[in-house]
């Protein structure tokens, strides 16, 4: 497969929608969509696609966050989101996009990337130590009525 990227514009919206609904099938539209008009025009966001010729395979959503877990410098490189669609998985594009990122975040005088993921995606786990991710911590999320 011959891999190449592109920084996603405003005409790609609907393909980056449609792969954010792929990372988080469970999360309302709105909430999908609240901040993506904010991340085109940011500088500090940026999202990349993958494309084997004409056809979009994956993507990856990055920032420059002030601070990460476990990371002694500021700002940091964060993958913010990470998609391959099923039928591309294992072919070498999540690499190709998370060097794209890394790339993105040294140019910007950034020296760490952090990330985070599920404690049950084990695919998403073994991709990161693949690339030479450490795991620092483990979370777990409460909520109360009150
Ligand atoms: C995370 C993601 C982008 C990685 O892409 P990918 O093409 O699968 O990545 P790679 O092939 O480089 O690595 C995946 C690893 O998981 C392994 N894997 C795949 N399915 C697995 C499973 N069910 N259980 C355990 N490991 C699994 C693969 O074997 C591979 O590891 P290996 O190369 O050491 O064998 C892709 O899995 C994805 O889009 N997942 C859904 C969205 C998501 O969870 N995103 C991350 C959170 S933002």
């Amino acid at each position: 497969m011959d891999i190449s990227i592109r920084r996603i514009t405003n005409k790609d919206r609907q393909q980056w929608f449609d792969m954010r609904k792929g990372i988080w099938p469970e999360a309302p539209d709105g909430y999908l969509n609240f901040d993506m008009d904010e991340i085109l025009e940011s500088d500090r966001d940026v999202v990349f696609f993958a494309y084997d010729g004409e056809r979009v395979v994956g993507m990856i959503e990055v920032s420059l966050r002030e601070y990460a877990e476990a990371c002694e410098t500021s700002p940091v490189g964060y993958i913010e989101g990470w998609f391959v669609y099923p039928e591309f998985r294992g072919s070498g594009a999540a690499g190709v996009l998370a060097q794209t990122a890394e790339n993105w975040a040294r140019e910007r005088g950034c020296t760490e990337m952090a990330s985070d993921t599920w404690l049950d995606n084990e695919p998403s786990i073994r991709a990161h130590i693949k690339l030479g991710y450490v795991e620092v911590e483990r979370l777990v999320h409460f909520v109360k009525r009150i």
